[in-house]
């Protein structure tokens, strides 16, 4: 009898020991101390024994209750603090980071600018046609912005593109340097420099010595284009620009051809699509004629590209300068090329 008490008690505490939850102390509780226990039956039986017996028995099977449940308490304690600790150090955590049932912040995610984006799509509609992309200096001689260009310079069309010289005194006390006025002086770089047959388009910032106003700003951005190969002819130029400004601006838009002047193509010409507003019809938008002007271009004149040294006998080649600005207007109906240099996140949210 004594022997299986001691069998009872060291089984029971060597479950206690690998216990973990409250649950689980309480299911061995109820196993090993509750009424239909094993000790339990056990201390019912005594009553069948000789007295002698049974008061030895029942003794010693009482301590053994006895140290059970001390052990039970003392596991219960335990098991408490353990939970504390746990609940202690989430309450840490929480308190570092904020609350942790929150759910996560979401991170700002940025976006492009409305101007870039233009560019983007722009530059995207002309290397799908086999353009190639390059780019110049922001801070250009006088000879390519003019020179090279068929701008000598007593020619007027520098006073139409007011200029910002950067002081830069020669020995013939010139200043031949200034913030390019038009991407059309990477034209020239690339007359120069490659090799027909040459197509590439010249995107950048450009600079214009003017006070800010809804259609004009100080700085802004231009796309240049350029075509040189051997029996060019001014249907590659019209094909080329019909192409672009059909997937810009879409199938439905009519697109016009008028003679323009620029001093660097013979003959040029000015494109203008249908007025998104009043398609036609005349309004404020387009100034009462139904037409807007989206871009330059023109056959490139001969005297340029002798100077820059490709031979007008064997190569002729057709040449384009656009607003990126005032594509972007244009696309997104803003009617004041300001906002797109005002840093205003509410303006720059929508795009
Ligand atoms: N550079 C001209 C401007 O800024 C635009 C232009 C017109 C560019 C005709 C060209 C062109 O390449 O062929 O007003």
């Amino acid at each position: 009898m004594l022997e299986r008490l001691q069998q009872l008690e060291s089984q029971a505490q060597q479950e206690l020991e690998g216990i973990a939850s409250a649950r689980d102390l309480e299911s061995w509780r109820v196993r090993c101390l509750g009424k239909k226990s094993q000790l339990n039956e056990l201390l019912r039986g005594l009553a069948a024994l000789p007295l002698e017996q049974r008061k030895a028995v029942g003794a010693h099977a009482n301590e053994l209750k006895a140290r059970l449940e001390r052990s039970l308490e003392h596991k219960r304690q335990l098991l408490a603090l353990e939970r504390r600790e746990r609940l202690l150090r989430v309450e840490e955590t929480a308190v570092a980071l904020g609350d942790i049932t929150l759910p996560g912040r979401p991170l700002p995610l940025g976006r492009l600018h409305p101007i870039t984006q233009t560019l983007d799509e722009i530059r995207e509609i002309f290397t799908s046609m086999g353009f190639q992309m390059v780019e110049g200096p922001e801070v250009e001689w006088d000879r390519y912005n003019f020179g090279a260009l068929n701008i000598p310079p007593e020619h007027p069309a520098r006073d139409s593109m007011s200029s910002s010289w950067i002081d830069f005194e020669t020995d013939t006390g010139q200043r031949p340097m200034l913030l390019r006025t038009h991407t059309t002086a990477v034209t020239a770089r690339v007359i120069e420099t490659m090799k027909p047959p040459i197509r590439v388009i010249e995107p950048g910032r450009v600079y214009r010595y003017e006070a800010s106003d809804a259609t004009h700003v100080p700085m802004f951005h231009q796309v240049d284009g350029l075509a040189v190969d051997k029996g060019i002819t001014m249907a590659d130029l019209k094909g080329t620009l019909y192409e672009f400004s059909r997937r810009f601006f879409g199938e439905d838009r009519r697109v016009r051809f008028r003679c323009d002047y620029f001093p660097f193509v013979e003959p040029g010409v000015e494109i203008a699509i249908e007025c998104s507003v009043c398609r036609g019809d005349g309004c404020r938008l387009c100034g009462d004629s139904g037409w807007i002007e989206i871009l330059g271009a023109g056959m490139t004149h001969p005297e340029v590209l002798r100077r820059g040294g490709i031979d007008p006998e064997v190569y002729t080649s057709f040449a384009f300068g656009m607003g990126v600005d005032r594509l972007a207007m244009l696309r997104y109906a803003i009617d004041d090329v300001r906002l797109f240099y005002g840093s205003d996140l509410r303006f720059l949210r929508q795009f």
